[in-house]
C-alpha cells in the first residue's frame, strides 16, 4: 500500500452525520407548484424513497439498460489513470449516493482518506454510509444530507483534502442544459479550484436503442415513474391514484432528450394538499428528462460550468464516456 501524498493529512477514521436537508414544507410547496401549472409536472427528485431507491436499482440491472454496466465496463481504464492524477489519501464526494457498487469499485482503487456522499433521501444515505464505514475501517466516512440542487457547504473536517467529486449513471443529463451547466458552477465552487469531478455521461444514439431503455418490457421503468405518485402520497398527504396513471417514454429529437411523463388514463381529480387538482384523459404529467451528449457538445457545457475536461474515456460503441474534469 502506498502512503498517502501530501498535502493530504493522515487522520483517525471517524464517521460524522451532516444534515442539511431541506424542511418538508417546502418540499410540498414546490409539488403544488407544479400540479397548478399547465403543463403539470412533478420534480425528479420525488423519484427516490426507500422504493424508489430499490426499484432504480432493479433498472440498472435491466438488459435494455446499457448504461449502468458500459459506465461501469470503462472504470478498468478509467480508475488507474484517475488514480495516478488524484493520488491517495484525498477527499471523495459522491453526487447522489445510489447503489454502492459503483463507489466500491472507487473505494478500493483510489483509496481516499475520506468518503462524502450527498443524498437527499436520509435513510437510504445512512444505511449506504455505515455499511461502506464498516467495510473500510481506514476510510473517514461523512454522509451530508442535503439537496445537492441547492448550494450547500462541505463540512470544515474535509476543508484540507484535495477534492474528487463523482457524479456517475448520466444524472447530469436530467438537468435542462442551463440548469446542468448552472449545476456545475456550483459544484466548483463547492470542491473549489483546481478540484477533479468524474462524471458519466449518456451520449447520443440510435432512437430505437435510447428508448428501449427508458420502456423496458419487465416494466419495471414503469413502475419506476408510477413510484413518484406512490412517494408523493405517503410524504405529504396528497391523494392521487397512482392506477390511474401510466408511464410514457419517447425521445425528443429536438432537444436530445428522453422524455418522461405520467398519462392520465380517463378524466379524474386527486387531492393535493386541501385544492383538487383535474387530470383530463390523455393528459401528460412530466417528471423527467434524460438529455443525451455528443462529446464536443458536453465539453462546452462543462466549460461554461467553470471546468476543463482533462481525460475521457468512452466505449467502443460510443454508448457512453466518463469525462475528467479540473475546476478552473
Ligand atoms: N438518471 C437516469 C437516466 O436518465 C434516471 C432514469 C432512468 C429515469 N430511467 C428512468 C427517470 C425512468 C425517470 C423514468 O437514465
Amino acid at each position: 500500500m502506498r502512503p498517502p501524498t501530501a498535502p493530504n493529512a493522515v487522520r483517525r477514521a471517524e464517521y460524522r452525520f451532516f444534515d442539511q436537508r431541506p424542511p418538508p414544507s417546502a418540499l410540498l410547496d414546490e409539488v403544488i407548484e407544479g400540479l397548478t401549472e399547465e403543463p403539470k409536472r412533478i420534480a425528479p427528485k420525488f423519484f427516490y424513497d426507500e422504493r424508489g431507491s430499490r426499484l432504480f436499482e432493479a433498472i440498472t440491472r435491466l438488459p435494455e439498460y446499457y448504461l449502468t454496466r458500459t459506465e461501469m465496463g470503462l472504470f478498468d481504464v478509467c480508475l488507474p489513470e484517475v488514480r495516478d492524477r488524484f493520488g491517495e489519501g484525498g477527499c471523495l464526494v459522491e453526487y447522489g449516493a445510489g447503489s454502492t457498487v459503483k463507489i466500491r469499485r472507487l473505494l478500493e482503487e483510489l483509496r481516499p482518506g475520506a468518503y462524502l456522499p450527498v443524498d437527499i433521501s436520509r435513510c437510504h444515505l445512512e444505511r449506504c454510509a455505515r455499511t461502506l464505514h464498516a467495510d473500510h475501517p481506514h476510510l473517514s466516512v461523512y454522509p451530508m444530507c442535503a439537496d445537492m440542487t441547492a448550494p450547500f457547504e462541505l463540512p470544515e473536517v474535509v476543508a484540507g483534502l484535495d477534492k474528487l467529486g463523482f457524479y456517475p449513471g448520466s444524472s447530469i443529463g436530467n438537468f435542462e442544459p442551463g440548469d446542468a451547466q448552472a449545476f456545475l458552477r456550483q459544484v466548483a465552487a463547492t470542491l473549489g479550484a483546481g478540484s477533479r469531478l468524474l462524471i458519466g455521461v449518456d451520449r447520443k444514439k440510435d432512437i430505437g436503442l435510447l428508448e428501449a431503455a427508458y420502456n423496458d418490457s419487465a416494466g419495471v421503468t414503469a413502475e419506476f415513474n408510477l413510484n413518484i405518485l406512490h412517494h408523493l402520497n405517503a410524504a405529504l398527504a396528497t391523494e392521487i391514484d397512482p392506477a390511474g396513471f401510466r408511464h410514457r417514454a419517447a425521445y425528443n429529437e429536438a432537444s436530445g432528450c428522453v422524455q418522461m411523463f405520467l398519462e392520465s388514463r380517463k378524466d379524474q381529480s386527486a387531492r393535493v394538499d386541501g385544492r383538487i387538482v383535474e387530470f383530463t384523459q390523455g393528459e401528460r404529467v412530466h417528471t423527467e428528462n434524460s438529455y443525451k451528449y455528443d462529446v464536443g457538445q458536453f465539453a462546452e457545457l462543462a466549460k461554461g460550468g467553470g471546468f476543463k475536461v482533462e481525460a475521457s474515456w468512452s466505449d467502443a460503441d460510443a454508448y457512453f464516456t466518463l469525462f475528467l474534469l479540473q475546476a478552473e
